[in-house]
């Protein structure tokens, strides 16, 4: 019995789209900075690549292994941070992203979520330090 858990079926069309055909998806080898976040209790993972003009991201992507939520979210968020600035997406919060991906999560699949917006904000703040 799949009781408590969601079928992809389930999932918001948006959700399933971006995990099937992930936007932005690869390495970028001139970055100015690449990061690296895996979630301790699965060991998935997501690296995303990030150039700036000035305090603007003006290209990212990302690299990841992991179940649909994550590489989704991780998709779904480099299409809305592109091109803004950094100070701005420092404020983005776990509700943004379950609000990005229309979902409600309890806190392990939360954590699946939010693991692209954490390496972001590692990325961003590594960025920010060395200038
Ligand atoms: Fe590993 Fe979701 S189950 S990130």
């Amino acid at each position: 019995m799949l009781l408590g858990r969601r079928l992809p079926e389930a999932f918001p069309k948006e959700v399933l789209d971006h995990y099937r055909k992930p936007r932005n998806y690869g390495e970028m080898k001139d970055a100015d900075v690449t990061v690296r976040e895996s979630n301790r209790l699965c060991g998935d993972y997501v690296e995303i690549y990030l150039k700036f003009n000035g305090n603007r991201i003006s290209a990212i992507s990302f690299k990841g292994q992991g179940c649909m939520i994550s590489q989704a979210s991780a998709s779904m968020l480099t299409e809305l941070v592109k091109g803004k600035e950094a100070e701005e997406v420092l404020k983005l919060t776990k509700y943004d992203v379950l609000r990005m991906l229309g979902l409600e999560l309890g806190p392990v699949r939360t954590k699946c979520a939010t693991l692209p917006l954490v390496a972001l904000k590692k990325g961003i703040e590594s960025y920010l330090s060395r200038r």
